[in-house]
C-alpha cells in the first residue's frame, strides 16, 4: 500500500502535521531549500535520524569509475557523481543533558511547513525527554536567494513548565555517512569520505571556517559559519574545531518565559582554480554581507525575490485545491533550482537529492526551461548560457564520434558525458535539437538579440553542423537521420525518429535564418553561404515517414510494423518494463516508454494536420507505458488539443502530483523537477491551449470539468500578460508594457490594460476512441489530502 505523508492541501504552503519517520527521505526531497547555487535536503536540525543526509552546491562532483561490461571505442571512461559536501545545517541539542531526539522521549507535537510566498521551511516541535524536561523547539530555515553563498537558520529553545539546562551545538560537518544508491561498490569507494581537508579554523574569532577538497576532480570547497546569539544573562559560548567537524557550543539556563535564539549563517564556495587563502576569504566576506542584512533582512529579501516572481509567474486553479498546490509547489521548485544558477547546469532533480548522480539531461531544455522562459526568463537564459559554456567539451565530443559541430552530452555535470549505456545516451541525439529549440523558443519569447547574437548563434550553428555530420541524402534526395535514438528509451538506434527530424529541420532552418540576422558574428564562427544554404537544404529535404497503410505517423521509420509488446501478459509489478524485460525485446516491439510522437505533435504542430494528430495521439496511446515521469504532462497537452479534455485533466493530476504524492516512489533520491514542470505546462500548453513561436502568441483555452477557473501570468516581449479563464470564455489582459496582438482560437486580438473577453467554443466530441495499455491508464485522484487545520497560520 502507497503511503503518503500527512501534507495537508493548503494554496500557498506545504505542511506535514506529524513526523512520520518511514517517510523521511520523501519529505527530505519534497522540503528542500535551495537557490539553484546551494541545496540543502530538509534533513532534521539534529542531523537524526536521516533518510539521506544532503547538501549540495551545484556543479561539485567527484569522478568515479564507470564501468563498461564490454568497452567499446568513444564510451566515457569516468562518471561524476554530485558530492554531498559540509553540512551547515546541523543544530544539536541536549536539555538537561538528554539528546533531543525525534525517536527518544514523547513527541507531543512535529511540523514542518514549506512556504511558499516566504521561502523557508518551518520546523515546529514540543518534546519531552525520557526524564520528562520538556521543551518548545522552532526552527527556520531559508536559502538565500538574494545571498548566492549565503543559508541561513533561526533556531529558538524555550521550556515548557520548569528551568532546565539547554545546550545547543552548531556544527559543520564533512564527510557524513552517505548511501550510495547506484549499486556499483567502485562508485561508493569513491564517495566514501570524499573531501580532503585543507584547514580547519575554529569559531574562536567569532567565525568558522572549513576548506576542503575533492580526490580525483579537484575541486576546492569552503564552508563558514558565525552565530548571533541572544539568551539570558551567563550564557556561555565556546566554540572547537578539529578534522572534519567545527562546532560552536551554546549553554545556557532557561527558566519558563526565557528563551534561547540562536541565528546562524553560513556560508559556501567553490572553485576549480581559487587558492585556499582565497576560498576561506571568500566564505568570510559572505557571512559578513549577510550579517549585515541581519536574519530579519534575509527574510524580507526573500519575500520581495518570490513576491517578484509570484508576480510574473503565478497560477490560480480553482475547483481543485490539490492541483492548486501542487502547480504552486512545482514552480517554487523550479525557482529553486534555478534563481542563482550563474552558468551552471539544472539538474533532473535539482539539488534536492543524489538521484541520477546529479546529472543534467534534456529535461531541463524540453520541460523546465518552457516554463522558466515565460516566467522567469533570466534564468532560462543562464541555463543556456550553461550550455555554451560546454561547447568546447561538446565539440571534442563530436570530433571524438567522428562528427561535425558539437554533440553534447546526454547526462553530465561537468559537461562530458556520463552516459554509461550508448544507445540511450550517446545516441540521443536528440539533445542537440532540443538544445537549439530553448534557444529559439527564448529568443522569441524575450526578444533578447545580445543574447540570440553571443550564445544563442553559436550554439545554434554548432547543432546544425552536428545534424549536416549526422545525415545524408539519400538517392531520392531526402535527409535522412539514421541510427539514432528518440525520446522513447524502449526503442533505439532507429532511423528517422520523426521527433529527432522535426527538430533538427527546424535547428537547421533557424540557425541558417540566425546566421543571416548576425552575419558579422556568423563569420567568426566560420559560417558561409554555402554552409548556411546545406543547412536550408537539409532543412527542406527532411524526411519525415508517413505509414499510409495505417494513416500514422510510426515514431521512426518501420515502427509500426514491429510487433506490438504483448501488454495484456504483464502484471502490474512487472513495470517499469525496463527492470524485468530485457532491451533486445523492448526495443523490436512496438512500445513506447515515454510520450516522443506526441512530444513531436505538441512542439512542432505545424508539421501535422488536425486529424494526423488525432490519429497519431490514439495510436501512441496503446502503446504509451509512462515508465518515465516526462509523459503524462505532453500526453496532457495533446490529449486537450485533439478534444480529450478529461484525459488531459488525469494526465495533469499525475504530473503535478508525482512527489507531493510519490506517484513513483523514488522522490526519496529527489523531486522530478521536469514533471513539476510538467503541472504549468499541462495547464498552460494543455488547459490554455498556449502555443508561441515566429513572434506569435496564440491561445485555445478549454476548462476540464474539475476545473472551475483557471488563470496565468505570462512575460512575453517584455509585457506581463495575465489569461484567465472559465468553461466558456477567456479575459487577456496586460498588466505591465504596451499592447500586444495575440490569437484566441485563429482570431487575432489587441490586448492592453483593459481587460478583453472572448468566448470559448464548443469543444466537439472526438471520434476517436482512446484507450492506454491495460493497467497504465492515468488513475484517479485518490481521495483528497486533508485541509489545513484551522488556526495554522498560512
Ligand atoms: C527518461 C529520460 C530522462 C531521464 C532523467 C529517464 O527515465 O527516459 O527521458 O531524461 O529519465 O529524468
Amino acid at each position: 500500500m502507497i503511503q503518503h505523508p500527512a501534507f495537508t492541501v493548503e494554496p500557498w504552503a506545504v505542511r506535514e502535521c506529524s513526523l512520520d519517520l518511514d517517510l523521511l527521505a520523501q519529505t527530505e526531497s519534497v522540503f528542500a531549500l535551495s537557490n539553484g547555487h546551494i541545496g540543502l535536503r530538509a534533513n532534521l536540525d539534529e542531523g537524526e535520524p536521516y533518510g539521506q543526509p544532503g547538501t549540495y552546491l551545484n556543479s561539485v562532483y567527484e569522478l568515479r569509475p564507470l564501468p563498461h561490461a564490454e568497452a567499446g571505442y568513444g564510451d566515457p571512461e569516468s562518471g561524476q557523481t554530485v558530492v554531498n559536501v559540509t553540512n551547515g545545517k546541523l543544530i544539536r541539542l541536549l536539555v538537561d543533558d538528554e539528546p533531543f531526539d525525534v525517536r527518544y522521549g514523547t513527541l507531543h507535537e512535529h511540523e514542518r511547513v514549506l512556504d511558499l510566498r516566504a521561502g523557508t521551511l518551518t520546523r515546529k516541535v514540543h518534546w519531552s525527554s525520557p526524564t520528562g524536561a520538556e521543551v518548545r523547539v522552532t526552527s527556520t530555515r531559508l536559502v538565500s536567494f538574494t545571498h548566492r553563498a549565503v543559508a541561513a537558520i533561526l533556531y529558538e529553545v524555550e521550556p515548557v513548565d520548569r528551568s532546565l539546562g539547554v545546550v545547543v551545538q552548531s556544527e559543520l560537518v564533512a564527510n557524513e555517512t552517505v548511501e550510495y544508491t547506484g549499486g556499483d561498490p567502485r562508485a561508493a569507494a569513491a564517495l566514501t569520505s570524499p573531501l580532503v581537508l585543507e584547514e580547519n579554523f575554529p569559531a574562536s574569532a567569532g567565525v568558522a571556517i572549513m576548506v576542503h577538497s575533492t580526490r580525483a576532480s579537484r575541486l576546492r570547497v569552503a564552508a563558514a559559519m558565525c552565530h548571533d546569539v541572544d539568551g539570558p544573562e551567563g550564557t556561555l559560548i565556546e566554540a572547537q574545531g578539529s578534522g572534519d567537524v567545527s562546532r560552536v557550543t551554546v549553554a545556557t539556563r532557561l527558566k519558563p518565559g526565557e528563551r534561547l535564539r540562536l541565528v546562524k549563517y553560513f556560508a559556501y564556495g567553490w572553485s576549480a582554480k581559487r587558492s585556499r587563502p582565497a576560498m576561506h576569504d571568500q566564505v568570510v566576506a559572505a557571512l559578513a554581507a549577510a550579517r549585515l542584512v541581519g536574519w530579519d533582512g534575509l527574510l524580507a529579501d526573500q519575500r520581495r525575490f518570490l513576491d517578484k516572481f509570484w508576480d510574473g509567474a503565478d497560477v490560480e486553479v480553482e475547483g481543485d485545491p490539490e492541483v492548486q498546490q501542487a502547480v504552486r509547489f512545482g514552480l517554487f521548485h523550479l525557482v529553486q533550482a534555478s534563481a542563482r544558477l550563474e552558468n551552471r547546469p539544472i539538474p533532473g532533480k535539482g539539488l534536492t537529492g543524489n538521484g541520477y548522480d546529479g546529472h543534467a539531461f534534456w529535461d531541463t531544455e524540453m520541460f523546465v526551461l518552457p516554463v522558466l522562459t515565460y516566467t522567469h526568463p533570466r534564468a532560462a537564459a543562464d541555463a543556456l548560457s550553461w550550455r555554451k559554456s560546454i561547447l568546447p567539451k561538446a565539440r571534442d565530443r563530436a570530433v571524438q564520434l567522428g562528427l561535425g559541430g558539437a554533440a553534447f552530452p546526454w547526462r553530465t555535470i561537468n559537461g562530458e558525458e556520463c552516459s554509461g549505456y550508448w544507445p540511450a545516451g550517446t545516441a540521443a541525439f536528440h539533445i542537440n535539437a532540443d538544445i537549439a529549440y530553448a534557444v529559439v523558443r527564448y529568443v522569441d519569447a524575450t526578444e533578447d538579440t545580445r543574447f540570440e547574437r553571443d550564445t544563442g548563434l553559436p550554439l545554434l550553428v554548432e547543432t546544425a553542423r552536428l545534424w549536416c555530420a549526422l545525415g545524408h541524402h539519400d538517392a531520392d534526395g531526402r535527409f535522412r537521420i539514421d541510427g539514432v535514438t528518440g525520446p522513447d528509451e524502449y526503442s533505439a538506434v532507429a532511423d528517422n525518429n520523426v521527433y529527432t527530424n522535426l527538430l533538427a529541420q527546424q535547428n537547421l532552418r533557424e540557425a541558417a535564418e540566425t546566421a543571416t540576422r548576425h552575419l558579422d558574428r556568423a563569420q567568426e564562427l566560420g559560417v558561409t553561404l554555402e554552409e548556411a544554404a546545406t543547412w536550408r537544404d537539409a532543412a527542406i529535404a527532411m524526411y519525415v515517414p508517413y505509414d499510409e497503410r495505417l494513416g500514422v505517423h510510426p515514431q521512426s521509420e518501420g515502427f509500426t510494423s514491429h510487433a506490438v509488446w504483448d501488454f495484456a501478459a504483464i502484471r502490474p509489478d512487472q513495470y517499469p518494463l525496463m527492470l524485468h524485460f530485457p532491451y533486445f525485446d523492448l526495443y523490436r516491439k512496438q512500445v513506447v516508454k515515454q510520450a516522443d510522437l506526441v512530444l513531436a505533435i505538441q512542439l512542432r504542430g505545424d508539421a501535422f494536420t488536425p486529424e494526423q494528430k488525432a490519429r497519431d495521439f490514439a495510436y501512441y496511446e496503446a502503446l504509451t507505458v509512462r515508465d518515465s515521469s516526462l509523459s503524462a504532462c505532453t500526453q496532457a497537452v495533446v490529449a486537450a488539443e485533439v478534444g480529450h479534455i478529461q484525459l488531459a485533466y488525469r494526465y495533469l493530476g499525475e504530473a503535478a502530483l508525482m512527489d507531493l504524492d510519490d506517484l513513483e516512489k523514488n522522490t526519496v533520491d529527489g523531486i522530478h523537477l521536469a514533471a513539476l514542470a510538467g503541472a504549468w505546462i499541462a495547464l498552460v500548453a494543455g488547459f490554455g491551449g498556449m502555443r508561441s513561436g515566429q513572434g506569435r502568441m496564440c491561445f485555445a483555452p478549454k476548462l476540464p470539468s474539475g476545473i472551475t477557473r483557471l488563470a496565468f501570468r505570462l512575460r512575453y516581449h517584455g509585457r506581463l500578460l495575465r489569461v484567465g479563464i472559465t468553461p466558456r470564455s477567456a479575459t487577456y489582459r496586460l498588466l505591465e508594457g504596451p499592447p500586444l496582438t495575440l490569437t484566441h482560437y485563429g482570431k487575432e486580438l489587441s490586448v492592453d490594460g483593459r481587460a478583453v473577453t472572448r468566448r470559448i467554443p464548443e469543444v466537439p466530441v472526438p471520434e476517436l476512441t482512446i484507450h492506454q495499455p491495460p493497467g497504465r491508464e492515468p488513475a484517479l485522484r485518490r481521495p483528497g489530502r486533508k485541509p489545513r487545520p484551522p488556526g495554522t497560520i498560512a
